[in-house]
């Protein structure tokens, strides 16, 4: 591993071309596209398709195209991509160690597979929020039927990513600075995700012990404030 900044790792890379696996609305390919000036393509995949609409309607200084599909039946051949990235979506994945492979597999050797992800331990308690708030929403989901984990731990992320292969050319947990952890506006807009959230709910005792957690997180985030939960960006190089 060497000591350049990711960015340096980046812009040294010659990409042409950007796969974004589990885009969204395309935040983190806009976030890498200063750093890649040779990028002429990307393409974003996720299952989405109200997300691909809105990338779709983006501003983007290259071709992009935003296809609805599945990060882990990836429909591209071997090689076709120099980069590709994945964004705080692993802890989303049935079988993140398979995505990851068929990552490395669309990637030409030489290329890069850059993942960000945010850990759920050694966090200082305004981060803990962040975590908190995000495994509460993660078992709403599990508990509706959509895949959604909570976050990994330092050592399983590391565990996860080394295990796919290549080289590993950068890795580094970032500590994301972020808004004034008790600013009215995050709080306002994690409230409303909140009470709206309860407000659907359905019926029955598994949903009740859901709602039952709600006084605790509130605690915690008036007592603690809110801000990001520290992420791992590791950068690997294929073979
Ligand atoms: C937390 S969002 C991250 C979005 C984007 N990477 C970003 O950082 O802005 C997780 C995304 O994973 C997508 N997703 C979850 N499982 C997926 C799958 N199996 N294949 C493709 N996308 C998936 C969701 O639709 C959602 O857009």
């Amino acid at each position: 591993m060497h000591s350049l900044p990711w960015t340096r790792v980046l812009r040294d890379s010659g990409t042409r071309s950007l796969l974004d696996l589990a885009c969204g609305s395309g935040g983190f390919a806009a976030f890498l596209l200063p750093h890649l000036p040779e990028c002429r393509k990307v393409v974003g995949i996720d299952g989405n398709e109200a997300a691909l609409q809105q990338a779709r309607e983006a501003d983007w200084p290259c071709e992009t195209e935003w296809r609805a599909g599945d990060a882990a039946a990836l429909p591209f051949e071997e090689g076709s991509f120099d980069l590709v990235a994945i964004r705080n979506s692993l802890h989303h994945m049935a079988d993140a160690a398979a995505v990851l492979a068929g990552a490395l597999r669309v990637l030409r050797p030489g290329g890069l597979l850059l993942a960000q992800e945010m850990v759920s331990d050694g966090l200082e308690p305004s981060r803990q929020s962040h975590r908190e708030m995000h495994h509460w929403w993660s078992a709403v989901d599990r508990l509706r039927g959509v895949c959604h984990h909570p976050t990994y731990s330092r050592q399983a992320l590391r565990a996860l990513l080394d295990g796919a292969g290549g080289e590993c050319l950068y890795s580094v947990f970032h500590e994301p600075a972020g808004a004034d952890p008790r600013g009215e506006k995050v709080h306002a807009f994690l409230e409303e995700r909140i009470t709206k959230t309860l407000q659907d709910l359905p019926e029955g005792e598994e949903w009740r012990a859901l709602a039952e957690q709600v006084p605790a997180l509130r605690r915690h985030l008036a007592e603690h404030g809110f801000r990001s939960a520290t992420y791992l960006l590791q950068i690997t190089r294929k073979a």
